[in-house]
């Protein structure tokens, strides 16, 4: 397969269509972002790489991370974390508190903001130094120790976070929050303002395509079935109210963040990365699902 041809063609088809969309103007510092910024990465469970563009540019990952937040909790309690977050597509957007009152403070899903401040109070429960923790998580995954905290961006989503401070209380109301909302809500954008480039996290997500293994060090991060079941909620979840879009037009199990990014996992074949900060209505990289639709489109695979 003549991946870096595909990416090239495509990457020039995307880069001469129209980019459509917006910039998360809602945390000021991600509207700072250059729009233009276009980058790829895709890395095979065969150890090869292929990349173009701005892949070796740190962005924000935003709701990407709420992967690796999801995944750390699911290494530390195992399978009582489905007691305090559902696994049902939301049909809402990724910050909507309408859900909880009828669900009882049990967000639908882990990557909801909702779901993934719930799985932040998991991590602080369990661990001594959950920042600290999940650097060195972040190190075992990707093997690279340069990825860190943004301090500013934290500074920054702070400074508007009501939505998150209320989605925090609100759920603590029902009590399934343990610890203090502040504590809770500073992990929980400490999480999101890790900067990664598109190389980092094609890499740090691969073992998603390995059955939970890494290549570099060969550790099993998930076993089989919870792999599966990580792969399964980003199919079903990722995208929030555009989940069904993105199923439908890529079919493959991914991840979107504010700040542009996607991941997307092809079990058994590539993890890739795309990277383009202008977002459509829904909250989801514009340019990054057109690549991802025509990726799969021009390999004449997906999962489905
Ligand atoms: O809490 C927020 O609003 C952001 N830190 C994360 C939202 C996000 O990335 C949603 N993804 N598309």
């Amino acid at each position: 397969m003549n991946y870096q041809k595909i990416i090239n063609d495509i990457y020039k088809i995307v880069s001469k269509e129209n980019n459509s969309g917006s910039l998360a103007s809602y945390i000021p510092e991600l509207s700072k972002i250059d729009a233009e910024k276009f980058g790829i990465c895709l890395t095979t469970t065969d150890s090869q790489e292929f990349h173009i563009g701005d892949s070796c540019e740190k962005f924000s990952i935003q709701s990407i991370a709420k992967i690796f937040s999801l995944i750390m909790a699911y290494r530390h309690i195992g399978d009582v974390i489905w007691e305090r977050v559902g696994v049902e597509p939301s049909g809402t957007s990724f910050n909507s508190l309408v859900q909880l009152e009828s669900d009882k403070g049990i967000p639908r899903n882990p990557f909801i903001n909702s779901g993934a401040l719930v799985i932040c109070d998991i991590l602080i429960s369990h661990l001594t130094n959950p920042k600290e923790d999940f650097l060195k998580f972040m190190n075992t995954i990707s093997n690279n120790t340069a990825i860190n905290f943004s301090k500013k961006t934290v500074h920054s989503e702070k400074s508007v976070g009501y939505r998150n401070i209320a989605l925090c209380n609100y759920i603590k109301s029902y009590g399934n929050i343990e610890n203090e909302p502040k504590i809770v809500l500073d992990l929980y954008f400490n999480i999101c303002s890790i900067k990664m480039n598109c190389k980092e996290l094609a890499k740090a997500c691969l073992f998603l395509a390995n059955n939970g293994k890494t290549l570099s060090i060969q550790e099993k991060i998930l076993n089989s079935s919870q792999t599966k079941r990580i792969n399964a909620i980003m199919q079903t979840c990722g995208f929030y109210d555009e989940s069904g879009e993105f199923s439908f037009k890529v079919g493959l199990p991914g991840k979107s963040g504010v700040g542009g990014g996607i991941i997307a996992i092809h079990p058994n074949k590539y993890s890739i990365a795309v990277w383009s900060p202008k977002l459509n209505a829904k909250g989801n990289s514009y340019r990054g699902m057109k690549f991802l639709e025509l990726l799969t489109t021009r390999l004449q695979s997906s999962i489905f």
